[in-house]
């Protein structure tokens, strides 16, 4: 068969590069082995790998060439099927709308989808050597020790890190890695995500921002409800300075003036003055804000301080409000203001519960109590309107109010400060009239009265 037969044969699509690959092999330049599509003589099509030697005289000249044929088209099918599945895969991969990558047990880097390339603005080989290139400087430590931990432990990874934008933005990105297996349990690869939760973090800190702002509206609201109880607070022991001066001077007047009895005077002027200023800076306190400064303190003090302060504004309102206070409570560990502002924001909803009664007594009552070795309740109980079935599932939700004045922040904030502290704020129905919200605290080591 001559060359040029032999080339009829082949697909014409293939002609060429085989024509060039024959010819390559004669010259000496390489062994012969190519795959090409061959036409039968009945018009169907195969696929066929042809590999041979070129026999050659002393002086290096071809003598003649041999070689097999083999028919390959059912292999080269399957192939392409595979490569079809590969390239669908790949571009699942490269589109899905995150950052995938695969990383070796040794923590080399195996793969990394075209999303992350796009994002940080890295090549291949820039990404694949030196992984934490896109991270914030500041946090690498961190995130490495998390990541060297979970690694170790063969846990699956999250974590939540910014990372660098090709123009140099950082944004935050929610890094998610798990363990694929062998039958063994052998980590083979690590699987990972990275996800853009840059608008979920803005969104998350506008609503903290909004959060105290509102606290602090609601602050102001309740300090602005109690004016009339705070002046009394302050006028109180005001009136008793003025008095007991009055006193001393008469003490002091005269031929042999009683220098016993003025000091005496001044020394309740001493302590009434200091009563005063203690009341404006509870006040000051009830209204400041920041991050939560956690202290141990007795709970029962606490009460017995928003109960000074509420006392004339419940009278006002003629109410009676009852203490009933285990002895020996153990001491809580938390931020003192924000315990008042719960126990306020309870007691003056009970107030306002109560205001609408007239065929029964209207009474508050503060119970505190041990829960458990380990808890402190608080509850605060009225004998007001009651809450009915619908409102009971919304009074935590904030902004939800049956007050024409009222904000709907009172117990939503309540719950949160609670929460924050690791306890429970609720409500329940009385057997009689009206409710009980109560919350636990959670007393830490140490608590003991
Ligand atoms: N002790 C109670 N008895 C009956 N209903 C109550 C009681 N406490 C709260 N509620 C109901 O729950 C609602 C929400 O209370 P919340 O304290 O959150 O807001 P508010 O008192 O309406 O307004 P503010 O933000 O000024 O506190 C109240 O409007 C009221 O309907
Ligand atoms: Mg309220």
């Amino acid at each position: 068969m001559s060359f040029q037969e032999f080339l009829k044969w082949v697909h014409p699509e293939d002609r060429e590069r085989v024509a060039l690959s024959v010819k390559e092999s004669v010259s000496g330049l390489r062994d012969y082995a190519i795959d090409y599509m061959i036409v039968r003589a009945d018009g169907g099509e195969r696929f066929v790998h042809i590999e041979g030697e070129v026999l050659r005289d002393e002086l290096g000249r071809p003598l003649r060439a041999f070689g097999i044929l083999q028919d390959i088209t059912e292999r080269k099918g399957a192939e392409n099927t595979l490569r079809q599945s590969e390239n669908q895969l790949r571009l699942v991969i490269d589109t899905i709308p995150a950052m995938a990558w695969i990383l070796l047990p040794d923590g080399t880097m195996d793969f990394i989808n075209q999303r992350w390339l796009d994002y940080t603005g890295l090549s291949l080989e820039e990404a694949i050597k030196e992984p934490t290139r896109s991270m914030h400087p500041a946090e690498i430590p961190r995130v490495m020790e998390k990541w060297g931990r979970d690694m170790a432990a063969g846990e699956p990874y999250e974590d939540e890190m910014h990372l660098r934008r090709a123009d140099g933005e950082y944004r935050w990105f929610l890094i998610r890695t798990v363990p694929l297996r062998d039958e063994q349990g052998n980590i083979l690869k690590w699987y990972g995500t990275s996800t853009d939760i840059e608008d979920r973090k803005r969104a998350e800190e506008a609503l903290r921002e909004t959060q105290a702002v509102l606290a602090r509206v609601t602050r102001a609201t309740v300090v602005g409800e109690l004016t009339a109880s705070i002046a009394h607070e302050v006028n109180q022991p005001l009136g008793a300075v003025v008095t007991n001066a009055a006193a001393g001077l008469r003490w002091l007047d005269g031929k042999r003036p009683n220098l016993n009895e003025a000091r005496q005077a001044l020394q309740r002027i001493v302590r009434d003055g200091n009563r005063a200023s203690e009341v404006v800076a509870r006040i000051r306190a009830l209204l400041k804000d920041g991050t939560p400064i956690k202290t141990q303190f007795n709970v029962g003090e606490v009460i017995a301080e928003i109960v000074a302060l509420t006392e004339a504004e419940a009278q006002r309102r003629q109410v009676s409000v009852q203490t009933r206070m285990e002895s020996n409570l153990p001491r809580v560990t938390a931020d003192r203001v924000q315990v008042q502002q719960v126990l306020v924001n309870l007691m003056l909803n009970a107030l306002d519960a109560l205001e609408e009664v007239i065929d029964r007594p209207r009474i508050l009552t503060i119970r505190a109590g041990t829960d458990s070795p380990n808890s402190v309740r608080v509850a605060v109980q009225d004998t007001g309107i009651g809450v009915d079935h619908e409102q009971s599932k919304r009074l935590f939700q904030a902004f939800f109010t049956t007050k024409p004045n009222g904000l709907g922040m009172g117990l939503a904030i309540s719950r949160s400060i609670i929460e924050a502290h690791g306890g429970r704020l609720w409500m329940t129905p009385n057997d009689g009239p009206g409710v009980t919200f109560q919350f636990a605290l959670p007393v830490q080591n140490g608590g003991a009265a």
